[in-house]
């Protein structure tokens, strides 16, 4: 055990979110531009190895208890199975999960789940496939709807859906989004959207706030939770009248980054699919654990740099602060 992955206000990270890749198949609007971005150079990426050395650190010697796949879109790795077992023969054996568009879910989801992924998280923010291809600027609502349910099929539950509304775009679907997610035994969260756009396009005017969502979901006389939320960034409510898959009381969710800010109990720490530790979404700096683990350094050295990496994470995201700048790094690159 080489200590906690700790900062100097008290909260420890558990939680690691590994993106895998910066690529996707989808173009969803308020996230990358229709022609896409500049990819990382494929001799930047860490392998299969370097991505389980680092896991295998984080867990065996930092205290990291879950770890979430994300990407760009993690399912396009290839050596995404691989990666999710070697995670699996860990001990402690962590929490896996993986963030997905839902592309090749419908495929995949046995597989992930023979090779240990405990559940999925998937992005879906509309019902209605014409709208789907102009928010995504691809023609695969149909796909997305197979994932989920293959998902479901697969025992990667709860199967959640993320959705991003939009002001006049598809903030007229929440409650019907929430109808269909009840029916099929998804747990839905609503997210607000933050300015991490690639684009630079966020205008805290035209988001939809989550006091903005719980208004347009009143008819469901939603019910606080009486689970407490922990370290989760979704607050949630009971949707009286309904269960989820496995029979208990269905909730939804809310995620408000932006005016409901949870940074106080953040329980994260990142590393992006070019090896950077990351302690904070919205970092302005990284901390290079590719150069370490290329330049032959010992895990020691290796927990030593992540460590001090997280001490030096900021109180909060700081979006309110009239200096606040936006991360170079775009949301595709850093993984949500
Ligand atoms: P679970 O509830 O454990 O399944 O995970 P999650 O909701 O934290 O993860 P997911 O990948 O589904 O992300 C949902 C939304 O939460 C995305 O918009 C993420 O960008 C956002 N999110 C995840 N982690 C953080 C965080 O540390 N800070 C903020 N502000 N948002 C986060
Ligand atoms: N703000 C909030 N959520 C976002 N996501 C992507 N971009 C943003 C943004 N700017 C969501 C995706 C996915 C999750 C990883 O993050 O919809 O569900
Ligand atoms: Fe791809 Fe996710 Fe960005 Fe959409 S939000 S373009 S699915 S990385």
């Amino acid at each position: 055990r080489r200590g906690v992955l700790a900062d100097r206000f008290g909260r420890v990270a558990t939680d690691l979110r590994v993106s895998l890749t910066d690529r996707c198949n989808l173009r969803c609007t308020y996230c990358m531009p229709e022609e896409g971005l500049a990819w990382m150079p494929r001799e930047q990426q860490l392998t299969d190895d370097e991505v389980g050395r680092l896991i295998r650190i984080a867990v065996e010697g930092l205290g990291v208890t879950e770890v979430r796949f994300t990407g760009g879109e993690p399912l396009i790795r290839r050596g995404l199975l691989g990666i999710v077992s070697a995670a699996a023969a860990l001990r402690p054996r962590p929490k896996l999960s993986v963030t997905t568009n839902g592309i090749g879910l419908e495929r995949m989801a046995a597989p992930l789940r023979d090779a240990g992924l405990d559940r999925v998280n998937v992005s879906l923010d509309t019902l209605s496939p014409s709208r789907f291809e102009q928010l995504t600027h691809r023609d695969r609502h149909a796909d997305v709807l197979k994932g989920l349910a293959g998902a479901a099929a697969a025992g990667l539950t709860p199967v959640k859906i993320n959705t991003v509304l939009m002001r006049g775009i598809n903030d007229d679907e929440a409650p019907a989004l929430l109808r269909f997610a009840l029916d099929h035994g998804y747990e839905l969260r609503f997210i607000e959207q933050m300015p991490l756009d690639a684009q630079h396009q966020w205008d805290r005017h035209e988001m939809v706030t989550a006091e903005a969502i719980l208004q347009s979901l009143e008819a469901y006389g939603l019910e606080p939770d009486p689970v407490s939320r922990g370290t989760a960034p979704a607050e949630t409510w009971v949707v009286p009248g309904y269960v989820d898959a496995a029979g208990k009381p269905a909730r939804v969710g809310v995620i408000g980054s932006v005016t409901r800010p949870f940074c106080g109990d953040c329980d994260r720490t990142r590393l992006t699919a070019d090896g950077q530790v990351r302690n904070c979404l919205f970092a302005t700096g990284e901390s290079d654990l590719r150069g370490l683990l290329r330049g032959g350094a010992s895990d020691d050295e290796v927990a030593d740099a992540w460590r001090a990496a997280m001490w030096g994470k900021k109180p909060g995201h700081g979006i309110d602060d009239p200096k606040f700048l936006q991360p170079v790094r775009p949301m595709s690159a850093i993984g949500g």
